[in-house]
């Protein structure tokens, strides 16, 4: 059993994600065996097998804390202090069809606030870390958003939630009130990556509708301690049970803020 300090943390959380991208690549040659969680949201083998691996390892060391795992490995009730917030594949549609761009997400909180957060990318090899009032780094060196001023000169990101089909019209407000007044918009598939772009300043800007807490948990920590701003759409303060996920550069934000409301006024009248 391992000791709670944070070097025991942050060791432990990356022998699991760094064992859990094993798995991503050892597999990606291989065939898919896929099932339908609803008409359009997938799991494979591949989500299950990364999820056993880290759970496993994160209960070997720490046996008394709390799962919230996006399959099937959560824990009963919300016990103690700790809890341990799991994307074992995130972009598992991109995973399906050989699309290179996913990741494995894995945050800790500590009564109930995100402590550590940890987005690896196994097929870049991209490690995003952070550790809450100590700031974020890719593979050990420091991150910071970009410091784009104007949204006219933003690249931003989006994703559309797995009840699109029936919800595509509230979706295309936002995407085309979005389309007019930035510099790009891209849909890369997998959120926790979105974050951590945001938080490196690749991206300028990303939002997005009903994400899960498993999808930005550690993201959201990513993002807010290299310096970028996190909210829901009206700009209050940005929840993981929330519905509403808006990350920024923070310059851009009260713009990015702008747009959101004014899609969400015309969508409703
Ligand atoms: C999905 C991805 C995608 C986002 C979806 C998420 P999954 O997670 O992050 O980019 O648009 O809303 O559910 O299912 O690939 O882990
Ligand atoms: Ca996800
Ligand atoms: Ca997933």
């Amino acid at each position: 059993m391992s000791d709670n300090s944070l070097t025991t943390f942050l060791s432990v959380a990356w022998e699991s994600a760094s064992a859990a991208g094993e798995i991503i690549r050892a597999r990606w040659q291989e065939p898919r065996s896929i099932e339908y969680k609803g008409a359009i949201d997938l799991v494979t083998s591949v989500d299950r097998e990364s999820e056993q691996k880290i759970v496993e390892i994160l209960q070997h060391h720490f046996p008394g804390h709390a799962i919230l795992a996006e399959e099937e490995m959560t824990t009963e009730g919300k016990t103690g202090e700790y809890r341990w917030i799991i994307d074992p594949l995130d972009g598992t549609t991109n995973f399906a069809h050989g699309y290179p761009h996913v990741a494995v997400s894995i945050a800790l909180e500590k009564s109930d606030e995100v402590i550590l957060g940890l987005v690896y990318d196994p097929l870049r090899r991209e490690c995003f870390r952070a550790v809450k009032g100590q700031g974020a780094t890719l593979n050990g060196a420091p991150i910071r958003p970009s410091a784009t001023g104007e949204l006219e000169k933003s690249l931003l990101a989006t994703g559309f939630p797995y009840d699109r089909r029936e919800n595509a019209d509230q979706y295309l407000a936002f995407f085309k009130a979005f389309l007019t007044r930035c510099q790009g918009i891209r849909r890369n598939g997998a959120a926790a990556l979105d974050l951590c772009y945001v938080a490196s300043g690749r991206l300028d800007g990303f939002w997005e509708l009903k994400l899960k807490p498993w999808d930005v948990a550690a993201g959201a920590l990513i993002v807010t301690e290299a310096g970028g701003s996190m909210s829901d759409f009206s700009g209050a303060r940005f929840s993981l049970d929330g519905n509403e996920t808006l990350a920024s550069n923070s310059l851009i934000h009260p713009e990015m803020v702008d747009v959101l409301s004014s899609a969400a006024r015309l969508h409703i009248d």
